[in-house]
């Protein structure tokens, strides 16, 4: 099995992505390996019938501001998992390009996301930006599923 060194973990925030991040503390303990958070939201503004028009910077900072307060309390629940080599990112844009691009750019070795995050529909397999990912992404992609999503094997008759 090659070496894990670096892990992505795309976070949105959702349950399921906490799951997710918990599941990467452990590989990345186990594994000795980093971890960088990634957080990708998309660029603010309003589309109008002659075209996007992108919020000002002070929208923009907020937001960089407010993503980056809610990865700190991120990065600290991590830590307390026991994991010392952790980074945070923002990015904008489309959430799975921007993910597919982070990872390519960072060498991750290993992309580690949830089956489903805050909008979709628990009866797809996966939610787009995890199915896009699973189909882009140069590196293995393991997508944690959330525990309401499990299905438990019946037992054997
Ligand atoms: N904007 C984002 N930034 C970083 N990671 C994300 C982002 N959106 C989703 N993810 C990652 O992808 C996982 C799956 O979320 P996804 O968006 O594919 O499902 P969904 O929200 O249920 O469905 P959909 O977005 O298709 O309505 C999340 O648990 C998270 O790990
Ligand atoms: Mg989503």
């Amino acid at each position: 099995m090659p070496e894990i060194h670096r892990i992505l973990c795309p976070v949105d925030f959702s349950s399921t992505s906490r799951e997710a991040m918990r599941f990467a503390a452990d590989l990345a303990q186990r594994f000795g390996a980093s971890i960088t958070l990634l957080h990708v939201y998309p660029v603010p503004g309003y589309v109008l019938p002659e075209g996007f028009l992108t919020a000002g910077p002070d929208v923009l900072a907020e937001v960089e501001e407010r993503t980056h307060a809610s990865l700190a309390e991120w990065e600290a629940e991590a830590r307390k998992l026991g994991v010392a080599d952790i980074e945070v990112a923002t990015a904008m844009g489309n959430a799975a390009s921007e993910i597919v691009r982070h990872a390519a750019e960072d060498k991750a070795d290993m992309v580690v996301m949830g089956t489903h995050g805050r909008t979709g529909l628990a009866k797809l397999v996966l939610g787009s930006v995890a199915d896009k990912v699973v189909r882009m992404a140069g590196c293995p992609v393991l997508t944690v599923p959330s525990r309401h999503h499990r299905h438990e094997p019946k037992p054997a008759a």
